[in-house]
């Protein structure tokens, strides 16, 4: 088999018949009679597999015996065009090798369908299911698309700390980040732990969100944007919020709240148009699978303008829905998912914007409103999945933040660097989070946030 050279299922599935091939993959079945085999291969490159015929009498018993669910082989033959209904062209094989076996009797991925809780629970093998490989190929398509997006604009993908001092969000959902040993915790004289004599000489934390930092690079590159992995330890046991999650945080100087929400809008349409594109036989799949109405979903989303509303005529469209809600609603209240599901899903049917928030249950840097309540913040709400984007346009007024810093109790001395921004060369700007594994949620129909990343880290759960 030296000599020629492996070609992958994907483009062996659209090769012209009549030619020697090489294909190496994971058996994914094997059937048959005494006279021929018939081996479904799969090699990841695709969500199809190629067909191996193999004639029993050219291969030994002990072979053919190996070939099970799960092993890898390499299969060198002729490729021809296929009876079989299907598929286009089969490999008939002339010579098979035997990479790696899988003990029929242990291996965990066999031929029925698994529950995704099972699957969960082997993460490290779930990547070979059709589902998985799915969700993981577009999983990458996303990720290269947004890197597209943002590149074809002119943005700078801006590479902010993990491990910071700061809590952008100001809700106190960090973890700690010490080489301090637990056992035996240095102390200060009043009693306190001495992080003076830890690792950065104070306390850090992994980030919940670049974007502080992303604002520096906004008030010199003009437009940057951050892809990278944050962290959160809200103990929120729900199907949509992982510990460790990634998000796509761009922030642009010069954008007033309504370019903000234009570029949202127009972001997550070109990503799902992305997908429609390029990603059809895996979202053909998923659709068939899962979610018959996935694909009719996301065309609709790539058509439709979404609604753009306050949170004061978002409460009393709720207030006077008539709905029973689980957590009652009033002005003041920080939306449920059920709440922002309502509005989305049965009210107006279509994806929502929600603007001017009150101040007090978003974070401290939006930009404040005249009528000294409300804050120039702008969520992105999803049917299926309730929050998939969270953003505002800025405070610029050093004089404004500072007050609201004060007001809330956080200390303008370790913000100094970021208070610099206002300080020196203030601008309006504004920028936005995409969580990354919601836009997944959407895209693939998977309905728990722990399908959509190869290794989920949720409260009680670090596998791998
Ligand atoms: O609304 P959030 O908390 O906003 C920020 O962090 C801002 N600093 C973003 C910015 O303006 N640059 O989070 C943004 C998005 C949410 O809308 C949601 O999609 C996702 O991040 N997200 C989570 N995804 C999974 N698991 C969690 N625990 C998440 N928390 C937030
Ligand atoms: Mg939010």
């Amino acid at each position: 088999m030296k000599d020629l050279t492996r070609t992958k299922v994907k483009d062996l599935l659209r090769l012209e018949a009549g030619q020697e091939v090489l294909a190496k993959g994971w058996v994914r079945t094997k059937r048959g009679n005494k006279s021929v085999a018939f081996i479904a291969l799969n090699d990841g490159s695709t969500i199809n597999n190629i067909q191996i015929v193999a004639d029993v009498e050219n291969f030994s018993d002990e072979l053919l015996k190996k070939i099970t669910t799960g092993a890898c082989i390499g299969v060198r033959g002729e490729l021809v065009q296929s009876l079989g209904s299907g598929q286009a062209v089969e490999i008939q094989a002339r010579e098979i090798e035997i990479f790696g076996e899988a003990d029929p009797n242990s291996y965990p991925l066999q031929k029925k369908g698994h529950s995704m809780e099972y699957l969960r629970s082997i993460a490290h093998l779930r990547p070979r299911t059709n589902t998985f490989g799915a969700v993981l190929r577009i999983r990458h398509a996303m990720a290269f698309a947004i890197h597209k997006y943002f590149n074809d604009k002119g943005f700078v993908y801006l590479h902010t700390p993990l491990i910071t001092a700061s809590d952008c969000e100001g809700a106190g959902e960090m973890f700690q980040v010490t080489t301090l040993d637990m056992d035996n915790l240095p102390r200060t004289e009043e009693g306190r732990i001495d992080y003076s004599q830890d690792f950065f000489g104070k306390q850090t934390s992994l980030t919940v969100s670049g974007q502080l930092e992303g604002e520096l690079g906004a008030m010199a590159l003009g437009e940057i944007y951050t892809f990278g992995p944050t962290f959160r330890a809200e103990n929120s046991n729900t199907p949509r919020h992982l510990a460790e999650f990634w998000m796509i945080e761009p922030e642009m100087a010069f954008y007033e709240i309504e370019d903000n929400m234009n570029l949202a809008e127009d972001f997550i349409k070109s990503l799902v148009r992305y997908a429609l594109e390029n990603c059809k036989d895996d979202l053909r799949f998923l659709n068939d699978m899962f979610d018959k109405e996935l694909i009719e979903r996301l065309e609709s989303v790539v058509d439709t303008k979404f609604v753009r509303l306050t949170y004061t005529e978002g409460i009393k469209i709720l207030e006077e829905s008539g709905e029973k809600f689980e957590f009652p609603v009033s002005w003041g209240v920080d939306l449920q998912s059920e709440h922002e599901r309502y509005l989305v899903e049965k009210h107006f049917r279509k994806p929502v914007i929600m603007t001017d928030y009150p101040k007090d249950i978003k974070a401290f840097y939006m930009k404040q409103n005249e009528d000294g309540k409300t804050v120039r913040g702008m969520d992105v709400l999803f049917p299926k999945i309730g929050e998939i984007i969270g953003g505002s346009e800025r405070e610029s007024s050093l004089a404004k933040l500072e007050a609201r810093i004060d007001e809330i109790g956080m200390s303008r001395d370790t913000l100094g660097w970021y208070l610099d921004t206002r300080r020196f060369g203030s601008a309006p700007h504004s920028g936005f989070g995409l969580g990354f594994e919601r836009l997944l949620l959407f895209v693939t129909g998977m309905s728990n946030i722990r399908d959509v990343i190869p290794f989920p880290r949720t409260p009680k759960n670090a596998e791998y």
